[in-house]
């Protein structure tokens, strides 16, 4: 699976440590639609990586992520800790004791921004441990036992996040069905750009459904139209036609703004990079903070990135979608 070198044994005891890694995401299109199953299209950010390593170490299983101040034994962290939660289920599935080891903890990807960065550390985990023990860990799986941990984050999760990470490849997605790859017929390059405003899913997600409770028509009324750009979107990226995609991009900010979950520095963003000569722009993810994604040719790149510094991003990261056919066959679930 490619996730870090398979472990030495000398006497029973490992010798390396086993490192392994899972990349962020960006929603293109389809969020908060796809939960009341609504397609949604994800794409991985395989720049942008959470790494798990387990160093041999005598004793009881140690957990050590800085980023987020924990340094302690596995014993330690309440059972329905995120970071403990994974590392039990992934070691119940695998049928195997937890070893004796440390596991370190470490992501580029910035927390509460519509990033992954919760289902990629978890994916990091689960291929960790499942190389450390030499067990399979194919991506239905992996998908299946990050979801468990994203419902602690998340509440009700359509279970994207954990599946674009586990398969890191762009997918069509709609809620309990496999995922559909998605072919790529010319190469696509977006840049995405972080409001640094936190944004908490779980809030997003709750409030756009009483807002449905109270609203049942209109809102999915709502979630058909974006449906339908995303249907449109996906056309449009497997012909190759950008142009096409970025009108489908400017038309689900405008529903996603509707749902009432943009906010206004989203909006700045958003308005600065189509200004800049963007072909498209929309916010990604839950919203009322975290990221805008912007979908720009070679030749603007560079002016609406400074553009969007200038309109208050805190950070810019520049993605391609790669052109090509989707790969064979997708495994599905398990
Ligand atoms: O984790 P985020 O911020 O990318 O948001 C998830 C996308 C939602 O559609 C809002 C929620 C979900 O579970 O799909």
């Amino acid at each position: 699976m490619g996730t870090g070198r398979h472990p030495d044994y000398v006497s029973g005891v490992k010798e390396t440590a086993i490192r392994a890694s899972a990349s962020g995401k960006v929603i293109l299109l389809g969020e908060h639609a796809v939960v009341y199953g609504r397609p949604a299209i994800a794409i991985p950010l395989s720049g942008l990586r959470a790494q798990a390593t387990l160093i041999p170490h005598p004793g009881p299983f140690h957990i050590q992520a800085p980023a987020v101040g924990i340094d302690a034994p596995l014993s330690k962290l309440p059972p329905d800790h995120p970071l403990a939660r994974i590392v039990y289920l992934t070691a119940e599935h695998i049928r195997r004791p937890l070893p004796d080891a440390l596991l370190r903890i470490e992501s580029e990807i910035p927390v509460a921004s519509g990033l992954g960065s919760g289902a990629a550390v978890s994916t990091a985990i689960v291929r960790a441990l499942a190389a450390w023990y030499g067990v399979p860990a194919d991506p239905p799986t992996v998908s299946a036992l990050v979801y468990e941990v994203e419902r602690i984050y998340h509440g009700t999760p359509s279970g994207i996040d954990n599946t674009v990470i586990a398969y890191e490849q762009p997918v069509y997605f709609i809620r309990g069905q496999a995922p559909e790859p998605l072919p790529v017929g010319a190469t696509l390059h977006l840049l995405v750009a972080d409001s640094g405003i936190p944004s908490q899913t779980r809030e997003v997600v709750e409030d756009v459904r009483r807002n449905w409770e109270a609203e049942p028509t209109r809102y999915e009324m709502l979630f058909e139209r974006v449906a339908e750009e995303v249907e449109k979107a996906r056309e449009a990226i497997t012909r190759g036609d950008a142009r096409a995609l970025g009108k489908r991009m400017d038309a689900n900010h405008k529903l996603l703004q509707e749902i009432g979950v943009s906010a206004p520095a989203l909006d700045r963003l958003v308005e600065a990079a189509r200004r800049a000569g963007a072909l498209g722009a929309k916010l990604s993810g839950a919203g009322r903070g975290g990221n805008i994604i912007a979908l720009v040719d070679k030749s603007t790149a560079e002016r609406v990135r400074e553009a969007l510094k200038t309109a208050g991003a805190v950070h810019i990261w520049q993605t391609d979608v790669e052109m090509g056919p989707a790969p064979l066959a997708v495994p599905g679930p398990s």
